[in-house]
């Protein structure tokens, strides 16, 4: 039976219990509306670990935007279906002031890889990212923890974040889930219509058309998307761009 625990003292305590030690951990941490990306890794945590624990928690410090926070979709009620159909062990659901005992006073900062990408035009989001995540693994002490290739700048940071401060967990990738026209699936894509989903999926078809950087910007922007950042990183192109003021991510590797 699906657990859904959302005070962090009562998971510490069962987390020590027999029932849990000398097992193989599996954490997937989301900020919930939950879709088949989602599913997809916590199928794949369920099937390589003894006990998966999903967290849904709406992360207000890693969102540059009050507008974009707002804008969040939610959907807990479908999201605990979801999860328990799927028979996942645990689903912490902590509130603010539990993951934020100190209102956010600790921040955990990375310099260089943070600064760049995505981080360029998101002020203090992967400071966000990183704190709330080296929380959640503190927490959980998984043996592995999942991670989605969408957000392929976060992955590097959490892997290089859990090497510095060494901590005893694998970060697993999984791959990208696309919808049929190539769209990248993301709990953001609620917020545009079905006919602005289907020009959400040239982006992908784009960044994978084999064209220049600048040739990928133009025809991108002919296209109705305004372009923050094309650029190739780690044998990947990465991109950013908003559509309807929707901002969406996507790469794909060359
Ligand atoms: P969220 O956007 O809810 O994503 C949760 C996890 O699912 C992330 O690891 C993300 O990369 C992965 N994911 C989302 N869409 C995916 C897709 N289409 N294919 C593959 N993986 C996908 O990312 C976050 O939440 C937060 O930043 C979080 C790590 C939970 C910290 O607050």
């Amino acid at each position: 039976m699906t657990k859904v625990i959302s005070n962090i003292k009562q998971f510490t305590k069962l987390r020590k219990s027999k029932s849990l030690t000398d097992k193989s951990i599996g954490l997937v941490p989301t900020m919930g509306a939950l879709h088949e990306g989602h599913l997809s890794i916590v199928k794949r945590s369920i099937k390589e670990n003894d006990i998966t624990i999903v967290t849904i928690f709406v992360n207000p410090t890693q969102f540059n935007s009050k507008e974009d926070l707002l804008k969040y979709p939610q959907n807990l009620k479908g999201d605990l279906f979801k999860l328990k159909k799927l028979k996942v062990d645990f689903i912490l659901v902590p509130a603010f002031n539990e993951i934020y005992p100190d209102n956010y006073a600790y921040v955990l900062t990375e310099n260089e890889l943070s600064k760049i990408l995505c981080g360029k035009y998101r002020p203090g989001h992967f400071d966000g990212v990183l704190t709330v995540v080296m929380k959640l693994l503190n927490i959980v002490k998984p043996t592995h923890a999942y991670f989605g290739e969408k957000d392929y700048q976060q992955l590097k940071l959490i892997k290089a974040m859990v090497d510095t401060f060494f901590i005893d967990t694998k970060i697993i990738a999984h791959p990208i889930v696309r919808n049929k026209n190539g769209l990248a699936l993301s709990s953001r894509n609620e917020r545009l219509s079905l006919e602005q989903q289907v020009l959400a999926a040239e982006l992908h078809k784009t960044l994978s058309s084999g064209l220049s950087i600048t040739k990928i910007k133009s025809t991108l922007k002919q296209k109705g998307f305004v372009v923050e950042y094309v650029e190739k990183f780690d044998n990947r192109i990465l991109s950013g761009v908003y559509l309807n003021k929707v901002r969406l991510i996507d790469n794909v590797k060359i």
